[in-house]
């Protein structure tokens, strides 16, 4: 039986934009710059909300507490901060923010 490897897929609206395979323990900035995808970082830890993006599928690794950049009402709309959240398998991640 062979197990498929989880990815990352990126996608600008409904235009695919890369593709990477999940690095193990990092966040989504790491697979987003293995696939040449860019994604504009500020604090790169959580704070200023720049690095935000939708999670169109899959599931990630969510703080008990959410980062200063993040809020409830965001990550209902799917809104995900790249720079410090994790994959917790294979997910489809539009890089525009969520709209609210
Ligand atoms: S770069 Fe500031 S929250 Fe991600």
């Amino acid at each position: 039986m062979s197990e498929e490897k989880p990815v990352i897929r990126f996608f600008k609206g409904s235009k695919p934009i890369g593709i990477a395979a999940v690095v193990p323990e990092a966040p989504l900035l790491e697979m987003a710059e293995i696939a040449g995808v860019e994604i504009p970082t500020n604090c790169t830890s959580g704070t200023c909300g720049t690095c935000l993006v939708t999670l169109l599928e899959g599931e990630v690794e969510l703080p008990e507490v959410l980062p200063p950049g993040l809020d409830d009402e965001l990550v209902q709309l799917g809104g995900m901060l790249t720079c410090c959240i994790k994959p917790k398998g294979s997910c489809d991640i539009d890089v525009i923010p969520p709209a609210w």
